[in-house]
């Protein structure tokens, strides 16, 4: 594995979508840190995490960005002109301060204000994206066509999507049968895993399949 210093062959930016604890934070936090945690709180604004790999004899250094998955169902904040959004945007590099000293209420604005600000940067530049639902909660799995269609909408045409089912230690629990998540997905050409954050299962399988279909 490549350390820090060591030379860089490719930069390659990789998003997270799906909706608000399908566990798009720890799949990150797993991948990029080895770590878990169970009392993950809610992503405000918008993060990143970069990790290394070697593909191919090739260094290559994934960036992996993540983002709250509840403004989605939001309402647009009728207000967003008046509020400070806390980002400073730039082509190359995109900066955020992460406003932990807003309120709840303030924070709600934030999100609001986000999805109407920085829907198109957060997909700018993305050349992979990882499609996540909880595969205990159903919702979360309905609504991955219109993740899709935001994912389509902002993303470059060539971008390589992974449809991911996280939570597959909760077998007891699941709501959503491989089969139909692995039939929709051949429908709409994504590939397709299930996945635990929690007990790091195919989480490196995933990053790893779409860096090396982007290679
Ligand atoms: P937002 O930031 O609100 O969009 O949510 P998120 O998708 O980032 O979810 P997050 O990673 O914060 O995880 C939500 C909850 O699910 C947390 O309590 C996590 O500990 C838990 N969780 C995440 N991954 C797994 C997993 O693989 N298995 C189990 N059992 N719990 C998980
Ligand atoms: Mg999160």
């Amino acid at each position: 594995m490549a350390g820090a210093g060591d030379k860089v062959d490719y930069v390659f930016k990789v998003v997270l979508i799906g909706d608000s604890a399908v566990g798009k934070s720890q799949i990150l936090a797993r991948f990029a840190r080895n770590e878990f945690s169970l009392d993950s709180k809610a992503t405000i604004g918008v993060e990143f995490q970069t990790r290394t790999l070697v593909i191919e004899h090739k260094s290559v250094k994934a960036q992996i960005w993540d983002t709250a998955g509840q403004e989605r169902q939001g309402e647009k904040c009728s207000q967003w002109r008046h509020h400070t959004i806390p980002y400073h945007l730039s082509s190359e590099t995109y900066h955020v301060l992460l406003p932990n000293k807003l309120t709840t209420s303030h924070a709600c604005y934030f999100n609001n204000c986000r999805y109407r600000a920085v829907t198109s940067a957060y997909y700018r530049g993305a050349l992979g994206a990882l499609l996540v639902y909880d595969i205990t909660k159903r919702q979360s799995f309905d609504h991955i066509p219109r993740w899709l269609e935001e994912l389509r909408g902002h993303a470059d045409k060539n971008i390589v999507i992974m449809l991911v089912g996280n939570k597959s230690d909760l077998e007891e629990e699941r709501a959503v049968s491989t089969e139909d998540a692995k039939e929709f997905a051949e429908k709409e050409n994504l590939f397709f895993l299930e996945t635990s954050a929690m007990q790091a299962t195919n989480v490196e399988n995933a990053f790893q399949t779409v860096l090396t279909e982007i290679f």
